[in-house]
């Protein structure tokens, strides 16, 4: 569950706009002359007025003359922001998303506007530029409500940040661009290397920006030689401190370590230690939740036990701050804390249909097989589709319109955890993993268990950075510190009989995975060239596996209808001031609308599609009470369609060289079937919904089709993303060390070309299921857990005798006296 568009205060007055929306791809730009330097741009922006900011945004761009035949390197920028009585920031991304594209941040400070360039790998804090790009000024203004600069930006469309590249290629005469505003100063506002930012408060999102001749000018040369202002940084001194780690204790060593602390990391580790193993679970993040010893949350919240993770009606703050929070090295979202995606979610918790696993999995992991472990999940974690503790729902008022209508449309109403097959033209309240009106899930159960027992260790700041191997045999993990106290060494694993489980998620699994050189060449020879290549096992002990690909997201489509019966909760206003009666109700009961999952979620509704190749695709329906795009909340209700099971689209995440992971191709739409089946699903949903008095589409609206609706929307994780990531470790038959080969992991979820490392997480899906997936990962795990601890340990091989090779799935250990040396890429031997 995500929301699109940050909508700032309630019901800003939709006003026309001055230039188009900022969701199209093809938003035509408007020509303007900037009055005070002549300059002629190519704008884009959004009204004052309008529900997206506050305040308006506009961005202007102006180009070299021979800019839309020969890429610019540079352009002249025009930047009108908001900003109250000089507190404000804005900026502009050059690539479109947040992450892995050259950002442009301005603010105002005195009478001066500052800016930095700079760059960010994941949902976070982003870090000064390193590259040779520069900002100089040819103007600025500011006054009590706006501020506008005029700046040329040399070298800014191509860019490469510690190894990793991209760039804005002006000859295609089309650009993605991203725009973001938000109203508290910077901290440091003086020093541009050296601000701090609060994540941006009034608005972002990315555009399509067709160029038009316009925008490429004659006079460029002369208009770039008046960018001579630079603003001289004035800075108290360096500020960032090292992170102590503390070193692993000596002696220690376990039979199992379970890396990640997730939705498969958290009932892995569990299960493993109820069997009497020595379990180590290393974390990356904090405590989340206040039962494990977290604190984080807003001030009402403090000495109550409670953080932002339990309280459901805080969820979606992962998307207001996620500082601290959010993965630092991965351009998507996740959550980097204990409980992982489990911890910052919004709870929805499905149990399993059974053609998901029958479609998308092998024999071994069909429902018939899996059936058994989701029993046993659901009888610790049933959920509720009543999440406040007084069994009553709160504001219905968009779930009855929506509902209604679809029932009225001949859509059939069930109770989602009652039915789990019934998934076509289906409606039904959200389920959720809450319990007792707080999050709940693996944390409030399998790590409670876990906890109890002498034989399970929790190490919490501490991240893998790799497994350390002989071959094919992992002997350890080797950690360093993520925060201060983490811990830093190698902690080795029981000798023959000890595994290492990866569940860092779809990014970080895949991540260590080709640390420890286990991936495509392309992707080791990266991180050969980065900062771990002296220490990197050597190239002939590499593993060629299909770590990366295969990466699937369930597609988004937002859609907004607006109806006079719907009814608005600002849960955003909950973290700061929220309602004292609600408050009330939720400190002292936990029942109310702060139990129920921000942004009012609910229904959820289900179709099924059948394409022209034959195949079935399962679409997903996801409402909740919020406006998107410039539809302001209030009346409006955004309904997210998201593409599952049947899609056929999958991409690729690489790897950098400053090692956080990339979406390089994103999974998206590549099969025409694919695309059919959200323009159906489009129609039929309106068709569904034809006979409800007063609702009106407003995205797509009554003069736009669907079709072009779908055709005209950009297409970039930014905008489309679910968060639903899988796939990146697939589980299969079909060795992925071997040409042609797509698994990572075989049946019992072990790595290919090991004989003790296994991977349980969402990384080992073949692809998307129908709905979010959590209940589906915890579910693999209690199933792969089994199988896990059912496998013999490997034997030592006699001397001579073959220990590794291509396709050899045997143990790699020697026997006492014997080594397991390299012969040649299909054999090595004990000798
Ligand atoms: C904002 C958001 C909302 C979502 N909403 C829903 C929802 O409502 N319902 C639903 O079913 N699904 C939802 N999802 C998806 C779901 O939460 C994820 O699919 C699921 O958590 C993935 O499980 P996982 O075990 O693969 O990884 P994660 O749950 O992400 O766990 C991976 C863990 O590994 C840790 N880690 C990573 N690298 C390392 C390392 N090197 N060393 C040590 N630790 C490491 C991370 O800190 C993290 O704790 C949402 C996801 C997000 C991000
Ligand atoms: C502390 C600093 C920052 C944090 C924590 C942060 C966090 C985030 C998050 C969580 C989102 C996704 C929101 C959603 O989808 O609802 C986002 C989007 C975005 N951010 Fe930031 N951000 C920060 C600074 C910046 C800066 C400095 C810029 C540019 C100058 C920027 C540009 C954008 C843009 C363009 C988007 C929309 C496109 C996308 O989702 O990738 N951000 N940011």
């Amino acid at each position: 569950m995500r929301t699109t568009t940050r909508l700032a205060g309630a019901l800003a007055a939709a006003a026309s706009f001055l230039f188009p929306t900022a969701l199209a791809q093809n938003n035509a730009a408007v020509t303007f002359t900037d009055p005070g330097t002549g300059i002629v741009f190519n704008s884009w922006g959004i009204a004052n007025g309008a529900a997206q900011t506050q305040g308006g945004y506009t961005f202007g761009m102006a180009l070299p003359s021979n800019a839309l035949s020969t890429d610019a390197t540079e352009f002249i920028g025009y930047l009108q922001c908001a900003a109250k009585d000089n507190k404000g920031w804005c900026g502009v991304s050059l690539g479109g998303p947040m992450t892995n594209s050259l950002l442009v941040a301005a603010w105002p400070n005195e009478d001066n506007i500052y800016t930095s360039l700079r760059y960010a790998t994941g949902y976070a804090m982003p870090d000064p530029y390193t590259g040779d790009a520069k900002i100089t000024q040819v103007s600025s203004t500011i006054n009590s409500t706006h501020f506008t600069l005029v700046f040329r930006c040399q070298n800014c469309l191509k860019w490469n940040q510690a190894g990793t590249s991209g760039g804005a290629s002006t000859s295609a005469g089309f650009l993605v661009l991203g725009w973001v505003q938000a109203f508290p100063s910077p901290g440091n506002p003086t020093c541009p290397s050296q601000i701090t930012l609060e994540q941006h408060d009034n608005g972002m999102g990315i555009w399509g920006a067709v160029l038009d001749s316009n925008v490429a000018n004659p006079s460029y040369t002369a208009w770039a030689a008046k960018a001579t202002k630079t603003v001289a940084e004035t800075c108290a001194g360096p500020t960032e401190t090292a992170i102590v780690g503390v070193p692993v204790p000596t002696g220690t060593v376990f039979d199992y370590v379970v890396v990640g602390g997730g939705a498969g990391g958290l009932p892995m580790a569990d299960k493993l230690s109820e069997s009497g193993k020595k379990v180590l679970l290393i974390e990356k993040g904090f405590a989340s939740t206040g039962e494990h010893g977290g604190t984080l949350g807003p001030s009402w919240l403090s000495g109550t036990g409670l953080t932002r993770f339990d309280v459901p009606g805080l969820c979606n703050q992962i998307w207001v701050d996620s500082k601290g929070i959010a993965c630092t090295d991965t351009d998507q979202m996740a959550g980097c804390v204990l409980g992982g995606g489990t911890a910052v979610n919004a709870g929805l918790w499905f149990k399993p249909y059974s053609l998901d696993w029958d479609y998308l999995f092998p024999a071994g992991w069909k429902y018939n097989d899996i059936a058994a472990a989701a029993g046993r999940v659901f009888s610790r974690i049933p959920g509720t589709d009543t999440p406040s503790t007084d069994g009553k729902r709160y504001y219905q008022q968009g779930f009855d319109v929506l509902s209604s209508g679809l029932a009225g449309g001949g859509w059939g109403k069930v109770t989602a955890n009652s039915s789990p097959n019934q998934k076509n033209r289906t409606y039904s309240a959200a389920p959720f993993m809450y319990s007792g009106g707080q999050r709940g899930g693996p944390l409030a159960t399998y790590l409670t268990s876990a906890k109890r027992r002498a034989n399970f260790n929790l190490w919490l700041n501490t991240a893998v950075k790799r497994v350390i191997r002989d071959g094919g045999h992992i002997t350890g993990v080797e950690v360093e510190p993520f925060r201060n106290g983490g811990y830093q060494g190698i902690v080795p694993v029981t000798a023959t009989a000890g595994r290492v489980v990866l569940s860092a998620g779809t990014f970080g699994t895949a991540k260590i995975l080709m640390r420890s050189g286990i991936g495509p060449t392309d992707q080791l020879e990266i991180v050969k060239a980065s900062a771990d290549g002296p220490t990197m096992i050597n190239s002939t002990a590499w593993i060629p596996s299909p770590v990366g690909y295969n990466l699937d997201d369930h597609l988004n489509t937002d859609t907004v209808i607006t109806h006079p019966n719907v009814s608005f909760y600002d849960f955003y206003e909950a973290w700061d001031a929220p309602i004292e009666g609600d408050k009330t109700s939720y400190l002292s009961k936990r029942s109310g609308i702060l139990a129920q999952a921000a942004p009012n979620i609910g229904p959820m509704f289900w179709e099924e599609i059948k394409g022209a190749d034959g195949i079935v695709r399962q679409l997903q329906w996801t409402a909740r009470v919020e406006g998107s795009f410039d539809t302001p909340n209030g009346k409006a209700m955004t309904m997210s369609q998201y593409l599952g099971r049947g899609a056929t689209s999958r991409g690729r995440m690489t790897i950098t060289p400053a090692l956080s992971t990339i979406v390089s191709d994103v999974p998206y739409l590549k099969d025409p079937n694919d695309k059919e089946a959200v323009i159906q699903g489009i129609v039929n949903l309106q068709n569904a919904l034809k006979k409800v008095t007063g609702l009106v589409w407003t995205y797509p609206n009554s003069t736009t089709t669907a079709r072009n609706y779908v055709n005209d929307m950009v297409v970039s994780p930014s905008n489309r993303r679910s968060n639903h990531w899988m796939g990146t470790s697939k589980l299969g038959t079909d060795d992925g060390r071997l040409n042609g080969g797509t698994a990572v992991v075989d049946l019992n979820t072990k790595v290919y070309g090991t004989d003790n490392l296994f991977v349980v997480d969402a990384s080992i899906f073949p692809g998307v299921p129908t709905t979010n997936p959590s209940a589906y990962i915890v579910t693999a795990a209690e199933h792969a857990a089994q199988k896990i601890l059912a496998l013999a340990a490997p034997v030592r091989n006699a001397k001579w005798a073959q220990c590794g090779g291509r396709n050899w799935n045997g143990s790699f250990l020697c026997a006492a006296g014997s080594t397991c040396q390299y012969q040649n890429d299909w054999y090595s031997q004990c000798l």
